[in-house]
């Protein structure tokens, strides 16, 4: 058996400058996708001038430029339907997860995606924002968008005729957790609208999210938890609350198996940092760590959550428990102090354990995400904090790579874990990159379960940061474009 290293890191560069591969695309066309939705927000807040709105349009053209170097395209063609962005023929979940307003606005002028040429200029892009933003009419108007684009001699852009779908099916079972998340996201909105308001709570809904994630684990297909992951422009309470549930309630399964239980600690989870609306806004967005008056004030927050929760006759114990309880220690400190001993129940230190973990292992404005490995090495030196024995069946629940990982296998190839088996360091992986980085083909498919004999030389040799392995990939091609 070859020796395995015992620390992955999160391993962002590839050796060489060889052939574009397919990820390098699909990060760019993600980026791209990032980049148009992120323009379109900053358009309804300031103007077309404003220099927020300019940075933003010029890294959209930057990057749209770079696709002939990339994919030898000469522009992007990217076609939405229901929830989901299409780049030929392929849904792309990740970016449609950010793209929803930008989906709904071509939608919403009747057009079936857009056409950008590699050689588009700033302004160009900035008009077919402003004209995506402006209100449709009579939600038909795609051709004569395309007519005034001739006009005003703006060749470079054009909106798509409505996208026509081969497999409805196909794209229903993709656009399905697309729909899930950005529920998830809404109701924990209106969660936070209805606290800032002084409002009540809806209470059903978030609980009947709680079930859909629980449903969804529980058929085996692509978790949730992926789609968290890609998910980028949180809002990150909200963001952080979704993943937080799901990996409660992935944890929580192997505890009980009690699935009225499970929901109401994924409804729990969902609501833990709730009392957050209650926090300064600048404080929750701000982009670097907060000094220690900041750190107080945002404390504020388990006690705020669990006095929100008190005023609702219909909340659950278990999440005011758990929104209060959720930064308290096993010995009494934390946060929020109590006069007399209090111990957390274990949905709360379930909870706790999940949000740690989820924090140190999430991509932050000021940070980068750290390994589960690591994670679990910072968690496990973390005392009386965490409860230790359950901290111990948290890391055999979620395995050194979680599932949903992007992972380097030591011949080279790139695949992502499905499943965990019963040694943490070889779980079962989809391979989705040959070792020459060309496409493995998605219907004839690798499934590989390192446990087996077969395979015994394999080992995992790394993770893979999708967003930072594509930039460093993009470099490369860049460099290799210029010694041309
Ligand atoms: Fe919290
Ligand atoms: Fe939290």
């Amino acid at each position: 058996m070859t020796a395995e290293p015992m620390d992955p890191v999160a391993t962002a560069s590839e050796p060489g400058s060889e052939a574009p591969a397919m990820q390098d695309v699909r990060a760019l066309v993600f980026s791209i996708v990032d980049g148009l939705a992120a323009a379109l927000v900053k358009l309804r807040i300031y103007r077309k001038e404003h220099p927020r709105v300019v940075e933003a349009v010029a890294a959209v053209s930057a990057a749209i430029a770079r696709l002939p170097l990339v994919d030898g395209e000469s522009g992007l063609r990217l076609s939405v339907t229901d929830d989901l962005v299409v780049h030929r023929g392929e849904p792309l979940v990740g970016a449609s997860l950010t793209a929803t307003r930008l989906i709904a606005t071509i939608t919403a002028h009747g057009g079936g995606g857009i056409e950008i040429d590699s050689t588009v200029s700033d302004d160009d892009v900035a008009a077919l924002l402003v004209a995506l933003a402006t209100r449709s009419r009579d939600g038909g108007d795609w051709q004569a968008l395309n007519a005034t684009f001739v006009q005003e001699q703006r060749r470079t852009i054009r909106l798509l005729p409505p996208f026509l779908v081969d497999d409805p099916d196909a794209i229903d079972a993709l656009a399905r957790p697309v729909r899930l998340y950005q529920s998830c996201m809404d109701r924990l909105q209106d969660v936070t609208v209805a606290i800032c308001h002084g409002g009540t709570i809806d209470f059903g809904p978030v609980s009947e999210l709680a079930l859909a994630i629980f449903d969804r684990a529980d058929d085996g297909r692509e978790p949730l938890i992926n789609l968290a992951v890609q998910e980028q422009y949180d809002s990150f309470t909200f963001g952080h609350s979704v993943r937080v549930a799901v990996l409660a309630m992935t944890f929580a399964r192997t505890l009980t198996k009690d699935r009225d239980l499970l929901v109401r600690i994924g409804t729990a989870a969902l609501l833990h940092d709730c009392g957050k609306a209650l926090v300064p806004f600048e404080l929750l967005h701000a982009r670097r760590p907060l000094d220690a008056a900041e750190r107080r004030e945002m404390s504020r927050h388990a006690q705020l959550g669990a006095e929100v929760l008190l005023d609702h006759d219909d909340a659950d114990p278990l999440s005011i428990a758990v929104a209060f309880g959720h930064h308290r220690s096993c010995d009494g400190s934390g946060y929020p102090a109590t006069t007399r001993d209090m111990h957390n129940l274990l949905v709360t230190e379930v909870v706790k354990i999940c949000d740690v973990y989820e924090a140190l292992t999430a991509a932050r404005p000021y940070k980068r995400p750290m390994s589960p490995t690591r994670a679990y090495r910072v968690m496990l030196g973390m005392g009386e904090h965490l409860d230790r024995q359950l901290l111990l069946r948290f890391i055999v629940a979620i395995g050194l790579f979680p599932t949903g990982q992007v992972v380097r296998l030591s011949d080279g190839s790139i695949g992502r874990v499905v499943a965990q088996s019963e040694d943490l360091r070889r779980p079962r992986v989809w391979v989705l990159f040959a070792q020459d980085g060309s496409p493995v083909n998605a219907e004839a498919g690798l499934l590989l379960d390192l446990t087996s004999p077969a395979v015994q030389e394999l080992y995992i040799a790394g993770i893979v940061d999708e967003r930072a392995y594509a930039a460093e990939r993009m470099k490369a091609v860049s460099a290799s474009h210029d010694q041309a």
